[in-house]
């Protein structure tokens, strides 16, 4: 299967991909990464794809006169590398209709908090200033909301003392351990075995 990933930031969850397909084999895994994505240039992400040999592309929302201009160049640079998933991680910009149109159903996306609680750009701080005991990480597929479609998997990460004096900074590296173990299990899942999404159940054959 094809994957394109789609970063903003420092693509340790891309690199774990990266990682898991390089010892285990794309045939074994499932699955080879044919490009990678940002919305910014210049972010470590795009350095690890360049360093394992990956095509990598910019769309940049300021570039584009409209948000769904824009939007629909992001479909069309993925749809150029003819994707079976596309997997969002870290990247920080919601898609729009154009995108989901043609993605929808095979884009999953990797969230830093137990949707749905503490949707949006701020998971790990929203769930540390609500004091949960426990949050984690979801991976899902998108739909037309905010971090809100069909949760394939989750992973529980407690909460600590020490990780209100840091601003969570800990309590996201942790979590960050946890979901990029968790990524690459369901990416190689839904590459080898296949998928159904039914409402908001999701079974892996
Ligand atoms: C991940 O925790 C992701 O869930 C959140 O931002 C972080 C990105 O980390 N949206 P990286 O860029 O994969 O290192």
């Amino acid at each position: 299967k094809r994957l394109v990933v789609l970063v903003s930031g420092s693509g340790t969850n891309l690199q774990a991909l990266l990682d898991a397909i390089e010892t285990a084999g794309p045939e074994a895994y499932g699955a080879e990464i044919v490009a990678v994505g940002a919305d910014r240039a210049g972010i470590e992400g795009l350095a690890r794809a360049e360093r394992a040999g990956i095509p990598t592309f910019v769309r940049r929302v300021k570039d584009h006169d409209t948000r769904d201009a824009w939007d629909a160049a992001l479909a069309e640079a993925v749809a150029a590398y003819e994707p079976d998933l596309v997997v969002s991680a870290g990247f920080m910009k919601i898609v729009g209709k154009v995108f989901l149109a043609r993605f929808g159903g095979r884009f999953v996306n990797t969230h830093p908090a137990l949707l749905p609680s503490f949707p949006g750009a701020h998971g790990v701080r929203d769930a540390l200033a609500y004091g949960a005991r426990v949050t984690g990480c979801t991976v899902h597929f998108v739909d037309d909301g905010v971090d809100t479609g069909p949760i394939i998997a989750q992973g529980v990460v407690e909460v600590r003392e020490e990780d209100y004096e840091d601003e969570g900074a800990a309590l996201h590296e942790r979590i960050k351990e946890v979901e990029r173990k968790l990524l690459v299990d369901v990416v190689g899942r839904l590459a080898r075995n296949g998928y159904r999404i039914e409402g908001r159940k999701v079974v892996i054959q």
